[in-house]
């Protein structure tokens, strides 16, 4: 039986495959290629050019596979792109989970591991954030996975497909060998944006937004490691096949860093001068999230081990400075 991979070929996705098949897991790969790269998926896998919102492509891959359990990362993401082209979101998020479902019931597969968001939480009251906090998405991107989780909800009720939603808060980091990492175009996010920079891949670093409701009047986030991120979904998908209940869990560090603190940290890390100028706010970001991840500790036993902000600078660098053969 095989593990399903969507977004595959994508920065979560391709890390997940790799960790998969170094547990000798069977893996087949769907993606569309929107996002991510053939050459990130690990050569092990089974690989499908495709959009899971084509019903006919994805049944044939189920018709094809013995598929056993799905891992779901082939979502739009970008919080300022959702506010600028929400329908986008809801068209590939929700739309994209419906096919799948409905594909998934046609073939009676039962376990789906979920990537969800902190963007769900919306601006909250207090941190660092619990599952059970109010959700109440501030961008189209927040809203539209939580719709997901909620369409699960209650397709778990109707048809018994069990999933568990992890709800991430700042992804960041490279393979610790430094040869697989984030590489979009155009890069919107901000370590590897500052990493550019470092590498003069880039003139400047913007800061979006200097009079947040924060500690230096920038954006405070939360910044978990790819590798111990990817480590959580196998531990998911573990927890289903022991007959674990559908559940959300929150993935950070409950450390959270600002944007001129990462700057900063980046400039040291790299010995390189960065460039960085104050620029307006973009739209749609929340002053602070910053996880509290001990459900996930507790529960699905999640350790992670590359919390530390030199590691996750660190592997990125080696990784922006390799991308550029790709
Ligand atoms: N930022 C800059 N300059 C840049 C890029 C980003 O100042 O060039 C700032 C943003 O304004 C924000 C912070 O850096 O305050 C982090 O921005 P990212 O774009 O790196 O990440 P987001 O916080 O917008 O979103 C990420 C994921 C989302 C997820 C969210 C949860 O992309 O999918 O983390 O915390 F929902």
């Amino acid at each position: 039986m095989a593990i399903l991979v969507l977004g595959g070929a994508g920065y979560i996705g391709s890390q997940m495959v790799k960790e998969l098949v170094n547990k000798n897991e069977e893996v087949v790969v769907v993606d569309n290629l929107s996002r991510g790269h053939r050459y990130a998926v690990a050569q092990q896998a089974k690989f499908y050019e495709g959009d899971i919102r084509d019903t006919d492509f994805l049944s044939r891959v189920f018709t094809k596979e013995s598929i056993d359990a799905v891992i779901h990362f082939c979502a739009d993401s970008v919080v300022p792109e959702s506010v600028v082209n929400p329908l986008k979101y809801f068209d590939n998020n929700v739309n994209g989970l419906i096919k799948l479902l409905e594909v998934m019931v046609q073939f009676d597969v039962k376990k789906l591991v979920f990537s969800s968001t902190a963007a769900v939480y919306g601006m909250p009251k207090t941190m660092p954030i619990k599952e059970t906090d109010p959700t109440n998405p501030i961008n189209p991107y927040g809203q539209s996975k939580l719709m997901m989780e909620q369409m699960m909800k209650w397709a778990e009720q109707a048809y018994g497909i069990q999933y568990v939603a992890l709800r991430y808060f700042n992804v960041a980091g490279a393979s610790l060998d430094g040869k697989l990492g984030e590489n979009h175009s155009p890069e919107t996010h901000l370590i590897p944006i500052v990493l550019e920079a470092a590498g003069g891949i880039r003139d400047k670093v913007q800061m979006f937004g200097n009079d947040y409701n924060t500690r230096d009047g920038y954006n405070v986030r939360d910044y978990v490691h790819v590798v111990d991120l990817v480590h959580a979904h196998y531990l998911s998908l573990a927890y289903l096949n022991n007959g674990g209940k559908s559940d959300i869990f929150n993935l950070g560090s409950k450390t959270g860093f600002t944007v001129k603190e990462i700057v900063e940290a980046a400039r040291e890390i790299t010995g390189q001068k960065i460039v960085a100028e104050d620029a307006p706010r973009r739209g749609g970001d929340p002053d602070e999230l910053v996880a509290d991840s001990t459900k996930a500790e507790t529960i699905l036993e999640w350790h992670p081990e590359h919390t530390n902000l030199k590691t996750i600078i660190s592997t990125a660098f080696e990784w922006t400075k390799n991308k550029k053969s790709y």
